[in-house]
């Protein structure tokens, strides 16, 4: 077995980047603003430029930022939020968490993402009400590539639905020349490590179109402060981006264009390489991922995951199972039909080693092993 792959390559960026992001920490130590230091709104306003989106509110993680766009809604007991069964536990369980009803929706084959069919069929199934009002859905933009939200958008709008995009993995990501963090109205996402833009801790983002909602939000992560921090005007949470984190971020925000150049070329040469033995992943077209993930569908995924182990190329499975078959959302109803293609998918999928930094050689030892 040869030296062991790097899965995400985050040490070789921590290396290039080390002595910026040393600076950049010791400079929030000497002016010790560590909540809502001025690191977070510069953070903000460079996001809100490489996205184009009119403003972006940090805030504690990707999870609370999709339960702050929930709260700013008014979305609660009583309303139904639909979600694609095949995407991390957080998407549902927002919604549950405030006591919302998550309804899941199976996904496309190609895309791993939300299948306006099953979602047209969703809506129509919940149009009396029987499981409350339908409000809002939640598309995800898995492994990086944009969910089809002009096709979704027809269907949201005929329904009276809002959409929330959860971006968590897809920063970067362009559809139809417009990128991600304007493709909705609102649009959440996280810089948990191993995203294309991830801090060294917890972190996570709203991008909204109006300085209206940026006002909202900027009120609910503060506990709901009006004009000062000790005037309340509603309920709230604690959910600031951490000062520090944002100075990493604004170091690595320097970085993600050419990263994102970079996991372009992986996802080719891996591509070229093995469509003739694995479903390679589908990108629609004119939409760019921003490859958080690197995942194809293969006939026995264990055994090529055990193999591939052995030889010291490591895999990930996202996600083993889909949302409705998790304990805890069990009883949360399904798209009549149900969602077959999802619990497919949990037992085909291999995500490969995926980063800014991975080398050709790397490429091709993975690729020779996953070909066996
Ligand atoms: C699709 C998706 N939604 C939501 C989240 C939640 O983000 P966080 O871990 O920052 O709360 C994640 C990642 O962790 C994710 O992958």
């Amino acid at each position: 077995m040869g030296e062991m792959i790097s899965f995400a390559t985050l040490e070789r960026q921590r290396d290039l980047l080390r002595d910026r992001i040393d600076a950049a920490i010791a400079r929030v130590l000497d002016h010790g603003q560590y909540i809502m230091g001025p690191e977070v709104a510069a953070f903000e306003i460079a996001l809100a430029a490489f996205t184009q989106a009119s403003h972006v509110v940090g805030c504690a993680n990707g999870t609370d930022a999709l339960t702050m766009v929930m709260m700013a809604e008014g979305i609660g007991p009583g309303d139904v939020v639909f979600v694609p069964a095949f995407s991390f536990v957080a998407t549902a369980e927002a919604a549950a968490q405030l006591g919302a009803t998550p309804y899941f929706v199976d996904v496309e084959e190609g895309s791993f993402n939300l299948d306006p069919a099953s979602l047209g069929r969703a809506v129509e199934d919940a149009a009396n009400g029987r499981f409350g009002r339908s409000r809002l859905v939640i598309p995800v933009d898995l492994f990086g590539q944009p969910a089809d939200y002009t096709t979704i958008g027809s269907i949201a709008q005929a329904a009276g639905l809002t959409i929330l995009s959860d971006a968590a993995q897809s920063v970067g990501g362009v559809a139809d020349d417009r990128a991600v963090g304007t493709l909705a109205p609102w649009t959440t996402t996280s810089f948990f490590p191993s995203k294309p833009l991830g801090c060294y801790g917890d972190g996570g983002a709203v991008f909204c179109d109006t300085e209206e909602k940026a006002e909202l939000l900027r009120s609910l992560r503060f506990h709901g402060k009006g004009s000062s921090k000790y005037d309340t005007v509603r309920v709230g949470l604690n959910s600031r981006l951490d000062t520090l984190q944002a100075a990493i971020l604004i170091e690595k925000l320097t970085t993600l264009a050419p990263e994102l150049e970079r996991r372009q070329a992986i996802a080719d040469r891996y591509s070229s390489a093995l469509a003739d033995i694995a479903e390679v992943p589908r990108v629609r077209a004119g939409a760019r991922s921003a490859w958080a993930q690197y995942t194809l569908r293969i006939a026995d995924r264990n055994a090529v995951a055990e193999r591939c182990k052995a030889a010291g190329v490591p895999t990930a499975v996202y996600y083993p199972r889909p949302l409705h078959l998790l304990g805890g959302y069990e009883g949360y109803p399904v798209v009549p039909g149900g969602c077959p293609i999802s619990e497919r998918l949990c037992g085909e999928v291999l995500s490969l080693p995926m980063g800014g930094y991975l080398r050709d050689d790397e490429i091709d030892r993975v690729i020779s092993v996953v070909r066996g």
